[in-house]
């Protein structure tokens, strides 16, 4: 079985003999909790008894025939971008774990034991039930909350090291996947520690400091409050214009977590420039490509929410050439991805009623934009299927800005 892939920092230095059995505690968590919990929560729902439980933990082979024990998405740097599909390490309840756990076995030993599962009574589930609650007993893994106090007790220690300080946000990068961890990150003091590294010296614990911010407050209203109270987000907008890539991307993850369908959030990122801000982004030629992306997706959530709640007045942010020039220049770019999410948030920006006197002007070239963007998609032979599919994006695009356009055409001026 694979060791965690842990997030890069060097692990020679600086270590204190405390600080390996850490390492060890929080290995612990994560490969027992995830792996032997997962592996038993099947087993116990398909009805393989206690022995052959024991059995299959040791070989760890019925979960991992597909598996590359690739766990927790954080690894990649690109997770930030895909916030919807995350997978979430922490596994907040059993019946998600069950759902994970299922759909990462082989699915030929499943469906011969779903018969079996439909065989047990009741009273036979409970008594299974129990067991595992025994067994997971046994297993004494060492809390999270206990985890989370020593790495916020270290966070507050100033003669920390460096090298110390990165694995504590490491530590806490995970802990915090799990949303009832998340919750309790403010009780403990952790949040406003998290908050005030964001002004640190060096530019990677301030990137991971955004990036637990971001986690912690991913469709999560409480903790979202949390930060907006502690009043972290003008500095969160701020580092977006960092010139360390790594952190300006991690900041807009943090922003846009924030103060997602959060209208206290919402209200403050206009009033403290943020809309500016991500103009800025969007309109700078050599911005990379995943912020982006990111700004793009901001720009379309911010006007979905706009459109549920069509009774507050549009900021002129939306209705102006100035963010929805630099959107579309975006559909240049040959990224599939990119191409699509600049189509639903263009279709989204359509739909605002302030869009209309736009759209008698040509809605800031998009006709011209859905062609070249049409053409380029029609050279794409690597990913067909998925070009088509954003063709047909264009396409409805194209008809809802040609039906807003006969409306406002007919409307007497
Ligand atoms: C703070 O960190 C230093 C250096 O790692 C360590 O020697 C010291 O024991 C820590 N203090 C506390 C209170 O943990
Ligand atoms: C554009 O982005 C680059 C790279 O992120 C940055 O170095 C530069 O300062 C930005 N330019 C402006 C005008 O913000």
């Amino acid at each position: 079985m694979q060791p965690m892939p842990w997030t890069g920092m060097p692990s020679k230095q600086g270590h204190q003999p405390s600080k390996s059995v850490r390492q060890k505690l929080l290995e612990n968590r994560m490969e027992r909790s995830v792996l032997t919990f997962a592996l038993v929560v099947v087993m116990t729902a398909l009805g393989f008894s206690r022995a052959e439980q024991v059995n299959n933990s040791a070989s760890g082979g019925l979960l991992w025939t597909s598996g590359d024990g690739h766990l927790v998405g954080n690894a990649e740097t690109d997770e930030s971008l895909n916030d919807h599909e995350e997978f979430d390490g922490g596994f907040p309840s059993l019946d998600g774990m069950l759902q994970w756990a299922i759909g990462h076995s082989d699915p030929a030993k499943l469906e011969l034991k779903a018969h079996d599962v439909q065989q047990l009574s009741a009273d036979e589930l409970q008594k299974r039930q129990m067991e595992l609650k025994e067994l997971v007993e046994k297993l004494e893994m060492p809390s999270d909350a206990k985890l989370m106090k020593i790495a916020i007790d270290d966070l507050n220690n100033l003669s920390l090291s460096l090298v110390d300080r990165h694995r504590a946000l490491e530590e806490l990068l995970v802990l915090v996947e799990a949303i009832d961890n998340a919750n309790d990150l403010h009780k403990m003091g952790g949040l406003s520690v998290v908050i005030r590294e964001l002004t640190h010296s060096d530019s990677g614990v301030r990137t991971k400091c955004a990036w637990i911010i971001g986690k912690a407050s991913q469709n999560n209203p409480i903790v979202q409050e949390q930060v907006l109270e502690l009043g972290a987000l003008p500095t969160l907008i701020t580092m977006v214009k960092s010139s360390f890539t790594e952190e300006a991307i991690k900041a807009l993850y943090a922003v846009s977590s924030v103060i997602r369908n959060n209208q206290n959030g919402i209200e403050l990122f206009y009033s403290e420039g943020g809309d500016l801000m991500v103009q800025g982004v969007l309109s700078n030629v050599t911005t990379d490509v995943r912020l982006q992306r990111r700004s793009v997706s901001l720009v379309g959530d911010l006007a979905e929410h706009q459109l549920e709640h069509s009774s507050k007045p549009e900021p002129r942010f939306f209705s102006n050439c100035a963010l929805v020039r630099p959107v579309l220049d975006l559909t240049t770019s040959n990224d599939l991805d990119l191409q699509e999410k600049v189509l639903v948030t263009v279709k989204n920006l359509l739909m605002l009623k302030s869009a209309d006197l736009l759209v008698v002007d040509g809605f800031c070239g998009l006709k011209g934009a859905l062609e070249r963007m049409r053409h380029q998609l029609q050279q794409e032979e690597d990913r067909r299927e998925y070009a088509i599919d954003v063709e047909g994006l264009c396409k409805e695009v194209n008809s809802i800005y040609l039906e807003k356009l006969n409306k406002v055409s007919q409307v007497p001026t």
